[in-house]
């Protein structure tokens, strides 16, 4: 399997250590200044760039029919149209803002979590997270989507949201509920970069191949799931 790295940043190349290891080749890395027609004839891509930079990338590997697994965050608002260009170019990607199997699972939890909470109007909820003091969108697009699922399972109440930038942190998500009697914490911590890179190689295996927009959460709980 020949992969192709976009970004070859903290994520880029960590995905390409653990890819090597696992038997993946690396056909192409591109960095910003770097031809993307260097990617034409991978299996699959990773891009892990910047929000400025993902849908031009996207729309690119689309074109050259190259599927891409985007882990970059902090380009929803572009969605609609990268979505669209993907599947009119007949090619495929998985997009989320968290390749963590683990975060992927916390967030199944958080839903039925808020499922029942949204009966107790006496709690309080809030969301918080911290990352460290070089990643530019804040809240997270993890924190982002684990408030969308909690509205998602029916809950109305408000959600408190906050993030903090500092030092190193590879990233940990907090949901609770308070309330006069005790406290909820549900949290969610990563050890190191190596669970999102993990996880970002399991989409990748498993979109090579296929046409289609797809998330993360097809990848590990669809009807075609992979294992993991
Ligand atoms: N989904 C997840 O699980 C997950 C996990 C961790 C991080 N992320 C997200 O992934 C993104 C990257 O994170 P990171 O920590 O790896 O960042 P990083 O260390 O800053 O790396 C970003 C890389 O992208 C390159 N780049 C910039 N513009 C580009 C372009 N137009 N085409 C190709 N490459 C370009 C940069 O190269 P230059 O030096 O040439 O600019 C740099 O090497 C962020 O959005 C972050 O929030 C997602």
């Amino acid at each position: 399997m020949k992969l192709a790295i976009v970004g070859y940043g903290r994520m880029g190349q960590r995905i390409e250590q653990l890819a090597v290891a696992d038997g993946w080749t690396i056909h192409a890395r591109i960095n910003s200044g770097t031809d993307l027609a260097a990617a034409a004839g991978a299996d699959v891509a990773v891009e892990f760039t910047n929000a400025a930079a993902v849908a031009a990338n996207i729309g690119a590997l689309a074109a050259l029919r190259v599927p891409v697994v985007v882990g970059t965050t902090g380009w929803l608002g572009q969605l609609a149209h990268v979505e669209a260009a993907v599947a009119s170019a007949g090619s495929a990607m998985v997009r989320s803002a968290n390749y963590s199997v683990g975060a992927q699972l916390f967030a199944r939890v958080v839903r039925d979590a808020a499922r029942l909470l949204s009966a107790h109007p006496q709690y309080g909820a809030w969301g918080w997270e911290i990352h460290h003091g070089g990643k530019q969108d804040a809240p997270s697009g993890t924190l982002l989507a684990l408030v969308d699922a909690m509205r998602g399972a029916g809950y109305a109440h408000a959600v408190d949201v906050s993030s903090s930038r500092a030092g190193a942190h590879p990233g940990t998500h907090e949901i609770g509920f308070d309330s006069l009697d005790d406290t909820i914490t549900l949290r969610h911590t990563a050890r190191s970069r190596d669970g999102f890179a993990r996880g970002a190689l399991i989409a990748a295996r498993w979109v090579a191949g296929r046409s289609g927009v797809f998330t993360f959460d097809d990848v590990l709980f669809g009807p075609h799931a992979a294992t993991t």
